[in-house]
């Protein structure tokens, strides 16, 4: 029996049942979530880490109170930075795969935050009314680089889409075959484009050891009715959320060590902290993988009363892991910090 499109779109998780976040909801009164992924942690090698947020899928995209500059911030790397920020693969099933990502986004943003995201039914267009955007609800005509346009300048979150040259087979790895990346996390994003995962994964220490064969299984299995998320933490001594280069350290690099007065633990010293979700998307059968980066001064860290933990975190990191975070750059001046 063929099964209907509607049926099809439905199977997502993110399609049905979202709850709106209802109109007492204000957005600059919601402070970002306080993931503080090295806390209670007694194993600091690579690991999966995932957690079940099927349950909540309202929990997706986030409307914080950082949204306003976010989104600003990120329309304006898009006119900086198109080359390392915006890809699609120009195949059919890359751009459908978009395609559906964007109307899966459009339609969660309406019911999710009806009150900030109103739909004009006769021009087809929705106003986003917190930072005066105006997107499209279907993709239509729209081309792969004006859908990501519009995605950039609408979520704080990063998007990657995986897709297998053939999907049936199990041996295959998936490809990274579009995406918007606004917060690189220290890599070019344009070196991942059109790359398999366990390539893009090369550089991170205990990838084929630990992650390789469980992260491909993970993918195959992955389905629309799935919500998974991770989070993962490193500590940056400037205040950018879009680094092409300088927050890792690559195997075989000397890592200079920073004095303590070399850093602005004032201002620019922070825990980087990426909350990223996976699920698939049901016509496509693409995999999809969000990402919200949250930059949390460390002097916050120290206020919240965890400071002690944070130390414990950083000397607990295996080495490769250590150097892969730049520890041997900041890990003595952000202890003296904390524990001062
Ligand atoms: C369950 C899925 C995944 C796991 C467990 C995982 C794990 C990791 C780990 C442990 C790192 C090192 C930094 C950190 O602590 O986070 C990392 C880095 C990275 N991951 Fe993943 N990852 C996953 C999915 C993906 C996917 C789907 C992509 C994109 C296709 C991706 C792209 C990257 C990139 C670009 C880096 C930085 C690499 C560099 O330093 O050059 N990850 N990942």
């Amino acid at each position: 029996m063929e099964v209907s499109n509607e049926t099809l779109l439905n199977s997502s998780v993110l399609a049905n049942n979202i709850p709106s976040v209802g109109y007492e909801f204000n957005w600059e009164k919601a402070d970002p979530l306080p993931i503080r992924p090295f806390a209670n942690k007694r194993n600091f090698n690579v690991s999966m880490g995932l957690n079940n947020l099927s349950k909540t899928p309202e929990d997706w995209i986030l409307i914080e109170n950082t949204y306003l500059e976010q989104t600003r911030l990120r329309k304006k790397y898009t006119k900086q930075f198109p080359d390392q920020m915006l890809h699609c693969f120009n195949n059919k099933i890359s751009t459908e795969a978009l395609r559906e990502f964007y109307e899966l986004v459009t339609n969660y943003l309406l019911t999710r935050y009806p009150q900030y995201f109103t739909y004009n039914k006769k021009t087809g267009v929705i106003h986003n009314e917190i930072n005066n955007e105006y997107l499209p609800r279907v993709a239509g005509k729209n081309t792969p680089k004006e859908l990501e346009l519009f995605l950039a300048a609408n979520l704080e979150e990063d998007f990657l889409i995986l897709i297998k040259d053939n999907a049936k087979d199990p041996e295959e790895e998936y490809i990274l075959r579009a995406g918007v990346t606004g917060f690189p996390a220290g890599f070019d994003p344009s070196a991942s484009h059109n790359k398999p995962i366990s390539y893009i994964h090369s550089p991170v220490p205990q990838y084929r050891e630990r992650l390789k064969v469980i992260m491909g299984r993970f993918f195959n299995k992955l389905e629309p009715k799935d919500l998974w998320v991770r989070h993962n933490w490193s500590i940056q001594t400037h205040r950018a959320f879009f680094n092409l280069s300088s927050n890792h350290g690559r195997e075989g690099e000397k890592v200079k060590q920073l004095r303590y007065d070399e850093i602005d633990f004032e201002n620019a010293c922070f825990l980087r902290v990426e909350r990223q979700i996976f699920t698939r998307l049901p016509k496509s059968r693409a995999n999809v993988m969000t990402i919200r980066t949250y930059l949390t001064p460390i002097k916050k860290i120290k206020e919240e009363g965890l400071g002690e933990e944070l130390c414990r975190a950083i000397d607990a990191l295996p080495e490769e892991l250590g150097h892969y975070k730049k520890r041997g750059a900041w890990g003595e001046a952000v202890k003296e910090f904390l524990l001062k």
